[in-house]
């Protein structure tokens, strides 16, 4: 075993597809330049002791499963239960006997629709694997970090895993897995972020229910949104912006019908749209967290400060190549 390890693993954002991709539909997501980082060591003792600075908690699980919170409350519980189970799970498939210390820091805002909890989760079996020296595959953190997404809400597609373990820019299909896509062309985006938390699996559980009231609506909305990513494959191969951006337009439009988007949401992509983005739209899971928007390069700028103006954080990122990886 080594003596500590560290990994990281990137924040994502969805361009087309969110919530249809539950149903089986593909989804279009890149990874960008903003991510989280997992550093763990042994203790001699058998607990498994999480701390994150990004929340100001920390809190130890005993060899039996009970959660003991050392800074915060027990509400911390949930958040760290995904990576007490990715750790008991490698463990387990090891012959260390040990406790360990994992400690979170991340540049990712949380409950924000950019995959934190996906990016803590891949690091984390990436960073626990290679201090226990078991040789994880790419799909082997995936599936690690997946069974733990099942945790934090109940029945994700597994988008937020792939693309903070793959990286770059991915087709995804729940039946189908990853197709990897290559993009030459810069994406010039602007991250707005609402400020409103919002909790993922309610919001999927909401597109659930107006599914099963209204199916032969909601079942062409979702195949229109099938369109919509299929165009915007070839829209980001040939580098088509303009066309691009009309498809976030529509893509968002569809999202709204699902009852995804809220006001705080609608402020910031009117100001984008405003301020010259060539289309803007809700991503991840919608009823708060962040939008994105697709400018020229001259202009995003600009229109990071129109979101910014409009009460939003915002800031300007583009694709990141790299999925997760171990820290020297
Ligand atoms: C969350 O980032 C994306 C959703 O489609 C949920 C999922 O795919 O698991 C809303």
């Amino acid at each position: 075993m080594k003596s500590e390890s560290k990994a990281s693993a990137p924040a994502k954002i969805i361009l087309f597809g969110e919530h249809f991709v539950v149903y089986d539909k593909p989804a279009v997501v890149i990874a960008i330049d903003r991510r989280a980082y997992v550093t763990v060591k042994p203790r001699s003792d058998s607990k498994i002791v999480i701390k994150s600075a990004a929340i100001n908690a920390s809190g130890a699980f005993t060899s039996n499963g009970e959660y003991q919170p050392i800074e915060g409350g027990l509400e911390n519980e949930a958040r760290f239960k995904p990576i007490y189970l990715i750790a008991k799970n490698l463990l387990a498939s090891s012959s260390e006997e040990t406790g360990l210390n994992i400690e979170i820091t991340s540049s990712i805002p949380i409950a924000a629709g950019l995959g934190s909890s996906a990016a803590v989760a891949a690091a984390s079996a990436a960073a626990i694997g290679s201090l226990l020296e078991i040789n994880l595959t790419k799909n082997d953190i995936f599936r690690l970090a997946l069974e733990a997404e099942k945790l934090v809400h109940g029945n994700p597609s597994g988008v937020d895993p792939a693309i903070s373990t793959y990286g770059g820019a991915l087709l995804y299909r729940k039946s189908e897995g990853i197709k990897r896509l290559n993009i030459e062309s810069d994406l010039p985006l602007a991250v707005g972020n609402t400020g409103v938390k919002r909790v993922t699996g309610d919001m999927v559980s909401h597109v659930s229910r107006l599914r099963n009231q209204y199916p032969t609506v909601v079942d062409r909305i979702m195949d229109a949104g099938s369109a919509v990513a299929s165009l915007g494959v070839e829209a980001l191969k040939s580098g088509d912006l303009k066309t691009l951006g009309d498809l976030m337009n529509m893509n968002h439009a569809l999202l709204c019908a699902l009852g995804v988007s809220n006001q705080a949401i609608e402020r910031l992509i009117a100001a984008a749209r405003r301020s010259g983005a060539l289309g803007a739209k809700l991503t991840g899971a919608g009823g708060g967290g962040c939008i994105i928007a697709l400018s020229t390069p001259n202009k995003v700028h600009q229109v990071v400060e129109a979101i910014r103006h409009a009460g939003g954080e915002a800031f300007a990122t583009t694709k990141a190549p790299e999925g997760v990886r171990i820290e020297e």
